[in-house]
This record gives C-alpha cells, sequence and structure tokens, in this order.
C-alpha cells in the first residue's frame, strides 16, 4: 500500500513547474516559514579524503519541508475578512479584495506542499552527489530511517531517501518507521510535563507581546491609512495580515497580493517577533527549551558510538525527520547560534541587526543538522553541517573535530536522565 502512494507521488509531482527559488527579498525573513535556501556547498569532504578520512556514518535530524498553516493558523485566517466587515464602504477600491479573503482549506492544514516535496528530494540528491559511494541500494540493515507520525515528516522523510538512494527506496520499503514510541525522542516537546508546564506559564512570549507593542502600531496606523479604514486596525488584526502574507509567500511565493501592504523594514519587524517567541520558548532563553532534548543527543550519540565499533548495532544512516519544535532544541545543545546577550525586546537596534539567532536561517523549512563521522587514519573525527554547510562547534578547534574532545563537550547532556528530569513539576 505503502509503496502504491509513493511511486504515484513520485509521478504526479512535476517538480520543475511547483518550484522556484526565492524570489523576493522578503522571503528572507519569514522565520520557520522561509522555504529552504540553496546551500553555498564547500566540497570539504574532497579536503577531508586528502587527509585519509573516510566516512563511516551520517547522522541526519530534520525538519520537514514547506507546508500549509497549521489548523489554528487556518482557522484564524478564516476570520480574517469579517475582520474588515464594519469597515465595508472605506475600504478603497484598489483594496477591495481583501474584503474577499478566502482562508486555506481546512481539510489540508498542515500538508507538505509540492515544495516541500522537492526540497528534500533535493536535499538527498545533493548529499548522494557529495558521498556517492556511500549509498548503496537501500536497506534496513543498513539505513534507519524514523519520523514522527505527522504525514508531512514521514511524507518527507521518503522524499528525502528517494533523494538519496535514486528512487531505489521505492522498491524495498522496508526501513520507514513512524510509531507513536519516539515521542520522547522526536516529540520531546509534547511528553515532557515539566517543559509544558513552563509554557503554560506565558512567560516565554513576554518578550515577544513586548516588542510588538513598541514596533507594530506605526505599521498598523500606516497600512490602515493605505487601505482607506476610518480607525487603526488593532495588533491583533495586524498580526493577521501579517500571517495571511507570510503564508501566501511561502506557499505560493507571492509577494503581489497581501505582502504588498508591507515593506521589507515591516517584515524584518515581524521576523524579530517571531525569533523573540522561539528564542523564549525553544531555545537559550530558558534551558528548559532544550534540556529534555538531551535523550535525543544521546541516541545520536550512541549511534555513532556503535559505528566506531562496528558489529550488529552499527548503521550507515540514521535518518530523523521531525519538527522545528525538535531541531531548535538540539541546534541550542549544541551551542550554534547563540549569541553573547539575550535576546529582548529592548535590546539596540545594532544588537537586533547583528544578533546570530534568526530563525529565518536557522529553521526554515526543511532545516536539517547532519553528523558525518570520519576515521581518518586511526583517528576518529566528526564534523557537523547545517543546512548542508559545515559550522564550527563551540569548543571544538575546527569544523573536521576529534570525536571525544566532541563528545566531552556534551558531558552535562549526557549525563540527563528523562525521567527525574520531566516529570518534576515547573516552578518560577
Ligand atoms: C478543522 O480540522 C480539524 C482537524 O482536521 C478539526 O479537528 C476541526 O474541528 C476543524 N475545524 C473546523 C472549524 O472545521
Ligand atoms: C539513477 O536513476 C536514473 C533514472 O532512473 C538512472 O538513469 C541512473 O543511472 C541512476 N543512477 C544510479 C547511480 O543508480
Ligand atoms: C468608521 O466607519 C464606520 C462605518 O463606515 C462607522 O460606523 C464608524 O463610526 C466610523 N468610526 C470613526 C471613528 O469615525
Ligand atoms: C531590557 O529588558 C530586560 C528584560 O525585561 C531587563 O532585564 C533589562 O534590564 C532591560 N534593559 C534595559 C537597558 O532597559
Amino acid at each position: 500500500m505503502k509503496l502504491v502512494f509513493l511511486c504515484f507521488i513520485l509521478f504526479l509531482v512535476d517538480f520543475s513547474t511547483c518550484c522556484r527559488d526565492i524570489t523576493n527579498e522578503k522571503g528572507f525573513h519569514l522565520s520557520t516559514k522561509t522555504r529552504y535556501q540553496l546551500p553555498q556547498i564547500e566540497n570539504t569532504y574532497n579536503e577531508y579524503l586528502k587527509k585519509n578520512c573516510k566516512l563511516i556514518h551520517i547522522n541526519y535530524i530534520g525538519r520537514h519541508g514547506t507546508r500549509n498553516p497549521s489548523v489554528t493558523e487556518t482557522l484564524s485566517l478564516s476570520s480574517l475578512g469579517q475582520s474588515f466587515k464594519n469597515q465595508e464602504g472605506n475600504i478603497y477600491k484598489e483594496y477591495k479584495w481583501i474584503l474577499d479573503f478566502i482562508a486555506p482549506k481546512n481539510e489540508s492544514a498542515g500538508i507538505l506542499l509540492p515544495v516541500g516535496k522537492y526540497e528534500l528530494f533535493e536535499i538527498g540528491k545533493r548529499i548522494k552527489s557529495r558521498f556517492k559511494n556511500f549509498f548503496n541500494p537501500f536497506s534496513s540493515e543498513f539505513y534507519q530511517v524514523f519520523s514522527t507520525k505527522v504525514p508531512r515528516a514521514f511524507e518527507s522523510a521518503s522524499f528525502l531517501i528517494n533523494g538519496l538512494f535514486n528512487g531505489s527506496f521505492v522498491e524495498d520499503n522496508g526501513g520507514l518507521v513512524f510509531t507513536n514510541d519516539q515521542e520522547n525522542l522526536l516529540r520531546f516537546f509534547d511528553s515532557c510535563s515539566k517543559f509544558l508546564g513552563y509554557l503554560e506559564s506565558g512567560e516565554n512570549v513576554i518578550e515577544m507581546n513586548l516588542w510588538k507593542s513598541y514596533s507594530y502600531p506605526p505599521i498598523a496606523k500606516r497600512i490602515s491609512l493605505l487601505i482607506g479604514l476610518n480607525e487603526t486596525m488593532s495588533i491583533k488584526v495586524l498580526d493577521k495580515l501579517f500571517s495571511a502574507c507570510v503564508n501566501e509567500a511561502s506557499i505560493n511565493n507571492n509577494y503581489n497580493d497581501w505582502c504588498s501592504l508591507f515593506t521589507k523594514e515591516d517584515i524584518v519587524n515581524w521576523e524579530y517577533a517571531q525569533d523573540l517567541k522561539q528564542f523564549w520558548t525553544r531555545s537559550y532563553g530558558n534551558q528548559l527549551n532544550y534540556k529534555m532534548a538531551s535523550l535525543l543527543f544521546q541516541e545520536i550519540i550512541k549511534d555513532l558510538e556503535n559505528s566506531i565499533k562496528g558489529g550488529q548495532d552499527s548503521f550507515s544512516a540514521r535518518i530523523r525527520l521531525a519538527h522545528a519544535e525538535t531541531l531548535l532544541p538540539i541546534i541550542s545543545i549544541l551551542g550554534l547560534y547563540k549569541d553573547t546577550y539575550n535576546l529582548y525586546a529592548n535590546l539596540t537596534s545594532s544588537q537586533i541587526n547583528s544578533r546570530k539567532f534568526k530563525t529565518s536561517n536557522i529553521s526554515p523549512y526543511a532545516a536539517n543538522l547532519a553528523l558525518y563521522l570520519f576515521k581518518c587514519d586511526g583517528t576518529i573525527k566528526i564534523s557537523v553541517e547545517h543546512n548542508e554547510v559545515p559550522v564550527l562547534i563551540p569548543g571544538c578547534k575546527g569544523k573536521l573535530c576529534d570525536f571525544f574532545l566532541f563528545k566531552n563537550l556534551f558531558n552535562n547532556a549526557l549525563s540527563f536522565v528523562w525521567d527525574a528530569y520531566c516529570y518534576e513539576t515547573y516552578k518560577h
């Protein structure tokens, strides 16, 4: 059944017409709704080969590709036209279309879009072309594939695998596992009670709301005048306009309708609001956001160590497909994109502009981390790639890092105990 389904998708999707690159500079600032950007690939692998390095394992953890808005967003968008009903007579003729907005259908909320399939398929093809001899015909004995049970995640896994294995996965469909028992590994953000207590406290959105209260009113005022309203729209309504623009941009690559209301500066202000939210909800703002990802980190290290040892628990590659809520915490454990200051609404504009923590770059659709393990003249080295580009792990001496040095950087994460930690109740 699954096999038939996959073949159908591969033949029905005509990638050449569905997927263009980002065509507008606003498109690079859509936070977690940014499309995946083509990486500037350096051919570091050849450099490593010169150092007598042999690739022995790939551990990939990624996010699903570009998707439709979630159920919650869809429902919120469906009341957008309604928000302007009492202004029907005031809105200028050239903006009357605002009243006719039709929200995306609820039934297709959250589904992986053709462009999202393409993103994953292409990532697979690029990795394969860089590590040509590494990918033998697919076999679940050597390649382990997991995803959350959310359809866009396991479909993303299928497309990635088809890119990596030149479609041969379709013939040997044994590997992909998507079960609930992955919850604490890939959906810890839904299962760690201590973290859920923190989320519910509402502390995590204070900075985002402060930022909106500073930066949104002038935007609301300008757009209200532009379209003919006789009073300034609320921040809540402005948020829906942003959402309509951002979704239209990421789904259809369309910047001519809702997004035409906004300047690039407006979008950049919106982007910082999103970053404040993600920083305090999923990342460095509070270690509660990422400590719980230590279990997944431990599993990754276990995979790496097993492949160093060889033997029956070793795999050539482990692939896991999940969500931004999975990836941001793992990236935080690794210490990537960490500024020397916390992100607040009251930062200076130069601090805001020079921040490293930008979710548009860190966690766009199809974002991924891949750990490449090499055997180099008897020593074991690791190279971590984020969105297909090698990154320097803070504490390592170079992008090709001694594995045991690397492992020692994470003693805290490696001694984490899920039950002892997650079952505690959250106290402020
Ligand atoms: C939208 O869809 C979700 C899940 O598919 C369902 O639970 C919800 O009731 C629907 N809401 C509306 C307003 O149709
Ligand atoms: C990949 O698939 C294409 C099209 O089916 C085929 O022409 C090509 O030879 C395959 N390459 C490998 C390495 O299997
Ligand atoms: C704005 O226009 C609406 C409908 O045209 C009217 O009911 C409302 O009183 C006006 N508000 C202001 C502040 O003028
Ligand atoms: C900025 O905001 C943070 C958090 O609300 C606060 O601790 C800090 O003192 C503020 N900094 C300045 C310069 O006002």
